[in-house]
């Protein structure tokens, strides 16, 4: 239990680092909650038309949760790298930093992924990119991706991920209801809008 507890605390502090508001903050461009669609991501932020910050963004967002992972199974095993990975994506969702209103987690769960099943994060690369491509919308790109992960993985045969990843995966489409509105209304931005 007081392992679990440690667990817990270092995923989700680690998860609640909001990098995307500190890095447009501290780069002069303002409160990225405060421009496009509000969220603190690596999609909004690409919104202010600097790609290099939304890379960051994104590679920050996803390696803390790698980075909660690893630190997790190499003290505890890897069981408990399971959990801290979902901790850091709960820290990310809902950091204590900005009121618990955090972004949206898909930068947060490929690195979630990078840290229990590497090899998944191919898979998630490609199916991402292929719907992009196809649609240019990054959060239909997210959803469907997530939505192939949990499947990937249990044919993979890592049921432990598996699960963990699907309840990440209902969280992230949860968070992403408005995104779903506007995708079926037609009014969702493109990747490249500045809106
Ligand atoms: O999956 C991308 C998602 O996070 C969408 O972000 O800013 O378009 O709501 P945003």
């Amino acid at each position: 239990p007081v392992q679990a507890l440690i667990v817990l605390v270092i995923g989700y502090f680690l998860g609640s680092l909001p990098f995307g508001y500190l890095i447009t903050r501290f780069s002069g461009l303002g409160d990225i909650r405060k421009m496009g669609s509000g969220n603190i991501g690596a999609t909004n932020v690409l919104r202010t038309g600097k790609r290099h910050l939304a890379a960051l963004t994104l590679l920050l967002d996803a390696l803390k949760a790698t980075f909660a992972v690893i630190i997790c199974a190499r003290l505890y095993g890897t069981d408990a790298g399971l959990l801290a990975g979902a901790a850091a994506f709960i820290g990310h969702l809902f950091p204590v930093w900005l009121g618990f209103k955090g972004g949206k987690g898909v930068a947060t769960y490929i690195g979630v992924l990078l840290g229990v099943a590497p090899a998944a994060v191919l898979i998630f690369a490609f199916v991402w990119l292929l719907i992009a491509r196809l649609s240019r919308y990054s959060s239909l790109s997210a959803l469907v991706a997530t939505l192939v992960i949990p499947v990937a993985l249990w044919i993979m045969d890592q049921p432990q991920a598996s699960l963990v990843m699907a309840v990440l995966t209902i969280i992230s489409w949860w968070r992403h209801k408005t995104n779903i509105e506007r995708l079926i209304a037609g009014t969702e931005s493109r990747i490249g809008d500045k809106g």
